[in-house]
């Protein structure tokens, strides 16, 4: 896959991918996020999917399929969060990059 593709094009791709059957999935109150999880949510073979978000997500709260972990550092986890992510097949981290290298820089 290309380094840099347009939202359609990663769902696109997404869809060819996502034979996994849990996932946990980061950045779903975003507009990439939300739209991977809409996509996951329609996928049959997506069985769970484990949101980590800092906030609620209000866009899927009617999907039995998923379950939101409240995470207030991301580079944190209790032993019942980390319980709650066991067994995943994939993680799509759709977290602002900036997030991601402020930890890599400061850590
Ligand atoms: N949009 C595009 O067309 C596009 C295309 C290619 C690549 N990208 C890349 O994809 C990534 C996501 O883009 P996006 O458009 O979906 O961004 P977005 O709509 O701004 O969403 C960002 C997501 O990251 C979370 N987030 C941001 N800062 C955080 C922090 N400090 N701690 C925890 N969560 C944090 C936000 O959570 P909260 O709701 O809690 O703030 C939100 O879920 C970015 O790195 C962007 O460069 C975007």
């Amino acid at each position: 896959m290309p380094s840099r593709v347009s939202c359609h094009e990663y769902l696109f791709y997404l869809s060819n991918v996502l034979t996994v059957m849990k996932l946990i999935l980061t950045g779903a109150t975003g507009t990439i996020g939300g739209a991977v999880l809409a996509k996951a949510i329609l996928e049959p073979a997506v069985a769970h999917i484990v949101v980590l978000s800092r906030r609620p997500v209000a866009t899927i709260t009617n999907s039995s399929k998923v379950t939101v972990l409240i995470v207030h550092d991301f580079m944190l986890y209790t032993e019942a969060e980390l319980a709650q992510l066991d067994g995943a097949d994939a993680c799509i981290w759709w977290v602002h990059l900036d997030l991601i290298m402020r930890n890599t820089i400061s850590r």
